[in-house]
């Protein structure tokens, strides 16, 4: 058969890289896609956010299925456009991607629902939003309620910050319309996992747990980025962990979602603190996570595609999810500067190397192909996957394949994986 995905980040080449090792598989197309992926499918030079263009070259193609990577596409409709001109397509149609795009509603969800999360209020008006936060808990979390590339949370630890943080989020505009309303939460503490899921509707199959590392530095310090490195599986997700959120999360988020008109069909990734009192949902996402894919994907022993029908067609319930034993870990390597500002057009030394290894990956996020060959082309260059028989084993081997490539101004994390000790 013939897929095509959507997107050109290092989420889109690990789907592409399951994708290829299908059975069913036999041809790929990637839009845009990156010089990684370009490796294992046919890119063209369309945009995520180019629906009709999207829907036309899978007309043309004669596309038999159309994967969506990215929130942005998926919150803005695509999965409806496509499947409204007849194409077969996986991922949340719009009124379900709004898990994911508005904080203010998956908020609402969990409250009627009693899904634990962390206590909250919506404000739709600045004034209102400062005469809460006069005598609110602090520290107070702040986040926009639309997407904003994971970059709308602000941690406020004295009134002065969260002051600050309205204006930045709801007068200046900092996030876009995403900051028309805002939803003002309690401060949680605790580890957070990451647990990605897929849903026909009605039934949900859990995936592995993972931690990402979100922070630029060290040590968890520096700004929030789209995510520095993670592993899988968390030892932190015990059995008493997953039990509970089977009971109280899980199935009861697919339940409300159907309950209100709005079946979610596509990957749930659920952001997870494990907190004193048991765990409780941070956030939602409506698409696998970057780079959680990059470490659960690689271990996932099913025939993707199966998966993704089972989904698309209601019958999930009839298939199980197998996982390697082996743990991975993911090392991003990103261009000085990032999140803030940063140059690109470096090339890309050493990547032949991952073809001749076998249990590594590089899964290409921000590259690009030139007459120089390989360069770099955004804040995420690539990321480095190992598999290994423990954790530490897989962080090892992540680390010593990340010294493989080498590219200007290359700069990761060195201590990704470092909670593994902690367990
Ligand atoms: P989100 O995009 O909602 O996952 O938020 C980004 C990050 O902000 C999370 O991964 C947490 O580290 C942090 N965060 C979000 N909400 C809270 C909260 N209520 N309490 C503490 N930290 C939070
Ligand atoms: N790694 C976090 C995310 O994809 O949102």
């Amino acid at each position: 058969m013939k897929v095509l995905i959507v997107g050109g980040g290092g989420r889109e080449h690990a789907i592409a890289v399951s994708v290829a090792g299908s059975k069913r598989v036999d041809k790929i197309y990637c839009a845009p896609g990156n010089a990684g992926i370009e490796q294992i499918a046919e890119c063209v030079p369309i945009g995520a956010m180019e629906f009709d263009k999207i829907v036309a070259f899978a007309r043309e193609k004669a596309v038999d299925l159309t994967i969506v990577g990215p929130d942005d596409p998926l919150a803005g409709g695509l999965v409806d456009e496509l499947e409204a001109a007849g194409l077969r397509t996986f991922g949340p149609r719009k009124n379900a991607a709004i898990l994911e795009g508005s904080k203010a509603f998956s908020k609402d969800l969990m409250k009627k629902y009693h899904i634990p999360t962390a206590a909250y209020e919506t404000f739709d008006d600045p004034e209102k939003a400062l005469a809460y936060l006069e005598t609110a808990k602090l520290p107070v979390v702040l986040k926009a309620d639309g997407l904003a590339l994971g970059k709308g949370v602000l941690i406020c630890n004295t009134r002065e910050e969260a002051e600050e943080g309205v204006k930045t989020i709801m007068e200046d505009k900092k996030f876009g319309s995403a900051g028309n309303r805002m939803v003002v939460e309690e401060f949680m503490t605790g580890r957070e996992v990451s647990v990605l899921s897929f849903v026909d509707g009605k039934t949900i199959r859990i995936m592995s747990s993972a931690q990402d590392h979100k922070r630029a530095l060290d040590g968890n310090q520096g700004l929030n980025t789209g995510g520095m490195g993670t592993f899988s599986p968390s030892p932190f997700y015990t059995d008493e962990v997953d039990a509970f959120c089977r009971e109280h999360i899980y199935q009861a988020t697919v339940d409300a979602m159907a309950a209100e008109g709005r079946p979610f069909k596509g990957i749930i990734f659920f952001g997870l603190m494990l907190t004193e009192d048991g765990p409780r949902v941070l956030e939602y996402n409506a698409r696998f996570g970057d780079p959680e894919a990059q470490v659960v994907l690689p271990r996932m022993k099913n025939d993707i595609l199966d998966v993704i029908d089972a989904c698309i067609d209601g019958t999930l319930d009839q298939l199980e999810l197998v996982f390697d034993d082996q743990a991975a870990v993911c090392v991003v390597l990103a261009s000085d500067g990032y999140p803030l500002s940063y140059e690109k057009g470096f090339p890309i030394r050493g990547l032949e190397r991952f073809e001749k290894e076998e249990g590594y990956y590089c899964f290409h996020a921000g590259t690009k192909r030139t007459e120089k060959g390989i360069v770099t082309n955004g804040g995420r260059v690539l990321g480095v996957t190992a598999l290994g028989k423990t954790l530490q084993e897989a962080r090892a081997n992540a680390y010593t394949a990340a010294g493989w490539v080498d590219f200007d101004h290359k700069y990761m994390r060195r201590d990704i994986g470092k909670a593994i000790d902690e367990a």
